[in-house]
């Protein structure tokens, strides 16, 4: 197991740029290997994630060469897709898992997806249902991965899922793109939408018929595109918060994903008392992108009652929260437990190393901010939990220890070099 020692920071100060968005990269990667024509992507995410996704594509038949930096893909239409000669692993990526459980629903072959201990454990009916109401021939293990596809025709449907989920509504999209008729897709609450940006950049046959509701028509075909990705919003989370919370901090975060439903968290921050300012200056294939600027303030705690838009900061909301004045509490966050690790337990345990007053609930956490001592922690093989622990140890008194830090590479390979640059330019 490896680990890093990180002692309390001066403070972080300096501009970074930072690897594409990960999310953005999964889907530029899915939708360029079933475009007609060669389509190449830079800054593409360079964390394990996503180098599934590739890897995935490489065991269909896909190519995606490595030119100058970015990555080709040789897409020739969804027919081109063959049948792979193994399971395709997809490590510890749900994003892999249930977004290629949705693509492949549509080919006419059978495919298995296997992934780690961590994803092999992560609900997947929720996505395997609503497929099969597309008519997906479809199995898992009990509700879990291995999950078998065995591809054939689909037909569209109005599916009103249960739960909001960027990864289900994206798989049915990609199904619906290969279904007879139309594919509505409902959810109770907005989830993350780059499927949909993309797709009507693109000019496939979309329609948001509310920030809740999204539909497509069967797709001919798609046109090949170029796309330099945008900065990751939530690998920024980590460096937002570091900067918010170490004194005489301020750091400038170029290039970055400003996509509303990835940086909530940002407003979360704000009303605790953070000095946040951000600019859009562009757009790349419907994502805006541009600059977030934080400086050091003291922060206040809060309440935070809903995961939409930040269900993977949370975690490290939680460390902004122990860092501040007064109480917080987070609130129907159940989804939590289901994430790469239980991070209702995983983020208490964490910040009870470094001696915070932390009590989780059964869908949240209430944590009292005060005093943070150097502390070993493990990262419960989390790459989250991981940056979070790393952030916090920025200022506890003393150093802390965190245990399997090579977590870290499912989102952000470099996140401590990246740190240590901003410590050595203040
Ligand atoms: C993701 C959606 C979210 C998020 C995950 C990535 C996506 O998961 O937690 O890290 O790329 O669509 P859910 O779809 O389970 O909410």
């Amino acid at each position: 197991m490896t680990r890093r020692v990180i002692g309390g920071a001066g403070p972080l100060v300096g501009r970074v740029r930072l690897p594409g968005c990960k999310g953005i990269s999964h889907r530029a990667l899915l939708l360029a290997a079933v475009a007609d024509g060669r389509s190449t992507l830079r800054n593409l995410a360079t964390g394990e994630d996503v180098a599934r996704t590739r890897r995935a594509l490489a065991a269909l038949g896909i190519e995606c060469a490595d030119a100058d930096g970015s990555v080709a893909v040789a897409g020739r239409g969804f027919d081109a897709m063959a049948a792979p000669g193994a399971p395709i692993d997809c490590g510890n990526s749900g994003t892999t898992m249930r977004m290629l459980a949705g693509l492949l629903s549509g080919r006419p072959f059978e495919s298995v997806l296997v992934g780690d201990a961590s994803l092999s454990r992560r609900p997947m009916d929720r996505v395997v249902e609503p497929l099969r109401r597309l008519g997906a021939r479809i199995g898992t293990t009990d509700g879990h991965a291995p999950v078998t596809v065995t591809g054939g025709v689909l037909t569209g449907a109005e599916i009103d899922l249960p739960l909001a989920s960027g990864q289900v509504k994206s798989a049915l999209l990609l199904a619906g793109l290969q279904a007879s008729g139309t594919t509505t897709v409902r959810e109770p609450a907005p989830s993350r939408d780059h499927t949909e940006r993309l797709l009507a950049a693109l000019g496939a046959p979309l329609t948001r018929v509310d920030d809740r509701t999204v539909r497509v028509g069967p797709v001919g075909a798609l046109d090949r595109f170029d796309l330099e990705v945008p900065g990751d919003a939530s690998s920024a989370a980590f460096l937002v918060v570091a900067a918010a919370t170490v004194p005489g901090s301020e750091v400038r975060i170029e290039g970055v994903n400003l996509n509303p439903q990835r940086i909530a968290y940002l407003d979360v921050l704000e009303a605790m008392g953070a000095d946040i300012t951000r600019t859009v200056e562009a757009e790349r294939l419907g994502e805006p992108v541009g600059t977030v600027v934080v400086r050091h303030a003291p922060l206040r705690g809060t309440r935070i009652a809903s995961t939409e838009g930040i269900v993977d900061e949370l975690p490290i909301l939680a460390v902004a929260a122990a860092c501040a004045t007064g109480p917080s509490e987070i609130a129907d966050a159940a989804e939590l437990r289901v994430k790469e690790s239980d991070r209702i337990a995983t983020t208490a345990a964490m910040l009870e190393a470094f001696g915070v007053a932390v009590a989780p609930t059964g869908d949240g956490l209430v944590i009292t901010g005060g005093r943070r001592v150097g502390a070993t922690v493990d990262s419960a093989g989390d790459h989250r939990i991981a940056m979070c622990a790393a952030v916090a140890a920025l200022t506890a008194e003393g150093s802390t220890t965190i245990d399997g830090w090579d977590a870290v590479d499912v989102s952000f390979p470099g996140f401590d070099a990246v740190l240590a640059s901003l410590e050595a330019s203040a």
